[in-house]
């Protein structure tokens, strides 16, 4: 570890080897892509999922050249230093059903942060991972449909791990690195291993239609409820108050006028 102007170094190549001897009994993981660089995870992620790579397959990039956000944004990330992947997963979901995924994915990254660096990783709605206030990570899932149940499900995670966010840059939000909140550098090995098993614990009790326990521990992690939100859209902003979230995964809102309503993960943005 080297530190520069308050900037912590800490580049490494993962050692994939290290986190199949942590998946060596899960019965999820089928199939691994590792890769050193790709456009983006998630697309190689549908393009197999297309073919016939099957349930639990895990598209890895030590980096991307066009990484995507939600709603078309870019995600960006710096080699050796983040983790990036994509999960393709064969369940059968409805639409209404599908936040779940990335709930679970939330809450397995949630989990794992807390246990590599005892910080307490939080959730901003829809998709944000946040670590001391600031967003340190973001899931985007897709679905391919066929008819009303899903063919396959892809679920990407981009997370700061050893990097150093970049002054010059300007965000719209304020962001940050797992390194840069606990000062020392993170064993990638160490997070990618305790959030695959988590989800795989997690991603099972919804399987098994335990749904419920799901929505707890999320609403837990939650933390804009009460909160004050700006929410941005194509047909303009508007400030109301966070008041719940509803069983498919909309966000519950009320207007300065007393109007409580339902907002879409693809329809928005927020701002805290
Ligand atoms: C967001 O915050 O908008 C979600 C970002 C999701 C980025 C991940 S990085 C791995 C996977 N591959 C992509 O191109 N995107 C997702």
């Amino acid at each position: 570890m080297k530190v520069q102007e308050n900037q912590i170094e800490c580049e490494t190549l993962l050692d994939a080897g290290a986190v199949l001897e942590k998946l060596r009994r899960s019965s999820l993981y089928k199939q691994f892509h590792w890769l050193e660089s790709v456009p983006s995870t998630q697309a190689v992620a549908k393009q197999i999922g297309e073919e016939n790579a099957p349930h639990g397959t895990l598209v890895w990039a030590e980096y991307q050249t066009e990484g995507r956000g939600r709603r078309g944004r870019v995600w960006e990330a710096a080699k050796g230093e983040n983790l990036i992947f994509s999960l393709l997963l064969r369940s059968s979901f409805r639409a209404e059903d599908l936040f779940w995924v990335t709930a679970c994915l939330g809450l397995a990254v949630c989990y794992g942060l807390e246990t590599v660096s005892g910080l307490a990783g939080m959730i901003k709605w829809p998709n944000d991972i946040f670590l001391e206030g600031k967003k340190v990570g973001g899931i985007l899932t897709e679905a391919r449909f066929d008819g009303s149940l899903t063919r396959y499900i892809v679920s990407g995670l981009g997370l700061n791990v050893n990097w150093n966010p970049q002054k010059d840059k300007e965000m719209p939000y304020p962001v940050t690195s797992v390194s840069r909140e606990v000062r020392e550098c993170i064993k990638r090995e160490d997070l990618l291993g305790e959030i695959l098993q988590g989800f795989e614990r997690l991603f099972s009790f919804l399987e098994c239609g335990n749904r419920r326990s799901i929505e707890e521990a999320w609403l837990s992690r939650f933390i804009l409820l009460g909160k004050r939100v700006l929410v941005i859209g194509d047909g303009g902003e508007f400030e109301c108050t966070v008041t719940g979230l509803r069983k498919d995964g909309a966000l519950l809102i009320q207007r300065s006028n007393g109007t409580e309503e339902p907002v879409f993960a693809g329809d928005v943005s927020l701002r805290m």
